[in-house]
């Protein structure tokens, strides 16, 4: 099995910023407004001439994504209406320059670059603008090529490209070869992503494909069964129910459940790409900039475990959400949902609830809480350890924690 180094690299990311803008922003209703809601062409395409971000929405975006603990950002260049956020260079006129005269893409990278951060490029295959989609799909997917050459040759070195759509044909030949050849000739350490949808989570796909998604699944160990190249695995998530801003989409997870789901991916070694959908002035909303906040804050404690470390497959006895990660001589050990310190359910303690018992065979050094890097007791018998995961101290209840094991 071949193992590529950019894919490794892409792995030890581990949380990336997904976000969906485009002129359904301005209609705040979500990405899918248009077909959902049947809005005629006429009523909708034009809107893409009220669609203008203020001038610093890239780096206040990038700026959110970092302190999350974000290390790539995936932006939907071009969305399933059609409208690019890029120069199309004269394949046709609607796109961010004849819109807002200005091209957000260029914007958007120039942001990233300046901050750290690794762009990604989002781009549908499904389109409801282009005519040839439905009349000619072998010119539509000329089309389609011209399109991605321009994002692979006029904004450097970026990180991947993420596609999604190929559900809406799936008996037709969407040329993957050409497609991704065109994309190897120019960036041949991109990540080529291609979004399998709701329906086959982990599939793996075309050889050149470099990673699995999970849409809002729960990831899973891959399969590699049959690949002839090692392949990385991403799980993209949604705050509330729509990818896209909508306003009145109230059903936002809690950030408790975010950042269990942020520690589940790296336990099967899959990054976790969380979405944001800005408003049309390229802002985020209060809560989405809250809940990245308190993810930023998880992060900032766990850094160093959501990265490197790799699974190690350790089973918890009777714990199904704890884990442990390897990284060399040092492991980590992911403990979830502990109580807090004066709450009646720290009494369980004495009766070895908050024992974490495992099989381990090398020999522990030290544990030690990466939060507030306290010493953690433990006890290791005849190959098995028992870490006492004890509660949080009173004032400080942080989802998920992690203990760090170093071994001799
Ligand atoms: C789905 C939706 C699309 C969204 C994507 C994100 O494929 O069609 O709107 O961009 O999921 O993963």
């Amino acid at each position: 099995m071949i193992t590529k180094q950019y894919i490794k690299d892409f792995e030890s990311l581990g949380l990336g910023m997904f976000v969906h803008l485009g002129i359904y922003s301005v209609l705040g209703a979500g990405e899918w407004l248009k077909a959902c809601r049947e809005l005629p062409d006429e009523e909708y395409f034009p809107v893409y001439k009220k669609f203008s971000p203020d001038p610093d929405w890239a780096p206040e975006l990038v700026k959110a994504a970092k302190n999350a603990g974000c290390k790539y950002i995936t932006l939907t260049t071009r969305h399933h209406d059609g409208y690019s956020l890029y120069d199309t260079c004269g394949l046709n006129e609607f796109d961010a320059p004849h819109g807002c005269g200005r091209d957000l893409v260029r914007e958007f990278v120039d942001a990233c670059r300046e901050q750290g951060l690794i762009p990604f490029f989002y781009h549908t295959l499904l389109d409801w603008h282009e005519p040839s989609y439905k009349t000619d799909f072998k010119a539509y997917l000329k089309y389609l090529r011209a399109s991605v050459e321009l994002l692979c040759k006029n904004y450097g070195k970026i990180g991947g490209l993420w596609f999604d759509g190929m559900w809406d044909k799936r008996d037709e030949d969407w040329e993957e070869d050409a497609l991704y050849g065109l994309i190897r000739s120019y960036q041949p350490e991109a990540m080529i992503i291609n979004n399998t949808g709701l329906s086959a989570q982990g599939a793996l796909g075309h050889i050149e494909l470099d990673s699995v998604t999970f849409e809002r699944g729960k990831p899973q160990p891959i399969n590699l069964e049959g690949s002839p190249k090692y392949i990385a695995s991403e799980m993209c998530e949604v705050m509330a129910d729509h990818w896209g801003y909508a306003v009145e989409d109230l059903n936002y997870k809690a950030p408790a459940q975010l950042i269990r789901e942020v520690a589940q991916c790296r336990r099967y070694g899959a990054n976790m790409l969380l979405n944001v959908g800005p408003m049309a002035n390229g802002k985020l909303r209060t809560i989405d900039a809250g809940v990245l906040e308190l993810i930023g804050q998880w992060v900032s404690y766990h850094d160093e475990a959501i990265r490197t470390p790799r699974p190690t497959g350790i089973n918890i006895e009777g714990k199904p959400d704890d884990f442990v990660l390897q990284d060399g001589n040092t492991y980590y050990l992911f403990c979830t949902d502990l109580p807090m310190a004066g709450s009646p359910d720290v009494a369980l303690i004495s009766e070895g609830r908050y024992k974490d018992v495992f099989a381990f065979d090398r020999e522990v050094r030290s544990i030690t809480w990466l939060d507030n890097k306290e010493p953690v007791e433990f006890e290791q018998k005849d190959g098995v350890l028992t870490v006492n995961t004890v509660p949080f101290i009173y004032g400080r209840s942080l989802v998920v924690r992690v203990a760090m094991i170093e071994v001799l």
